[in-house]
């Protein structure tokens, strides 16, 4: 007769002669399983960000990076990593959208300045991520969950009170979804959530080009303005108060 320790004694040690110990362990099952596949996919975010900061890549050559990271992503790994169930607990705002934070820091393998900024946006139905440019900056959408309409434009010029846009993007966005902002591609972007409630990633990368005077943040602007010759749109600048009683 065996206790029950001998008994999982002998049973593990079977378990190490079969070497099926060995292979659960390499595939991570004892752990958490979503771990290896995402910490790669954030070190290699990483690694372009410093890429970008350097000026090893140019502005619309880490866009294309980007696009190119999200369309490989592991949308359930990703969801669990920033805890989306949690976030999704949160009620979402009247006007505009939720903006959460998320913390990485306790994510092996990654320095503890990233280099790019990162959070969540949450929606309600019919509410927006309201129109907006930016400066100094590369940016990435995926969208996490819901229907998004999603529209981004090229702002071609900057005046004193408007800027001269045209639009690039206009369609449906749903889960696994992406769109990249740069200063010389598709930098003004919108998005209104046509599900009940929506979700979507988002990293930034600020300050990446010293050349670029304009002050980071964004450039609320209104896209519905005066329509010109070649598909230009002229622009009102707005305050985020104006744009989101318009928009949000
Ligand atoms: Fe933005």
């Amino acid at each position: 007769m065996h206790t029950r320790r001998e008994f999982n004694a002998r049973m593990l040690g079977s378990l190490v002669a079969f070497g099926l110990v060995e292979t659960l362990w390499s595939r991570d099952l004892f752990a958490d399983q979503v771990k290896p596949t995402i910490h790669k996919w954030l070190r290699e975010l990483v690694e372009m960000t410093q890429d970008l900061r350097g000026r090893k890549l140019t502005d619309l050559e880490f866009q294309t990076k980007m696009e190119d990271l999200y369309k490989r992503v592991d949308l359930t790994a990703l969801c669990a990593l920033i805890k989306l169930d949690e976030v999704e607990k949160k009620k979402l705002p009247d006007s505009g959208a939720a903006n959460v934070g998320i913390d990485l820091g306790k994510v092996e393998g990654l320095p503890a300045n990233l280099g790019f900024g990162k959070q969540i946006f949450g929606c309600g139905k019919g509410r927006s991520v309201v129109p907006h440019g930016h400066a100094n900056m590369c940016t990435g959408f995926i969208v996490l969950k819901g229907k998004w309409h999603g529209r981004h434009y090229d702002r071609v010029e900057t005046l004193k009170d408007h800027y001269v846009i045209k639009s690039t993007i206009d369609r449906e966005f749903g889960p696994g979804d992406l769109s990249t902002i740069s200063d010389h591609k598709d930098n003004v972007h919108w998005f209104k959530a046509v599900s009940e409630a929506a979700y979507i990633f988002n990293v930034h990368v600020i300050g990446y080009d010293a050349g670029i005077k304009e002050t980071s943040g964004r450039l609320y602007l209104d896209p519905e303005g005066e329509k010109l010759a070649g598909g230009l749109v002229k622009a009102p600048k707005m305050s985020s108060a104006d744009c989101h009683k318009k928009y949000g």
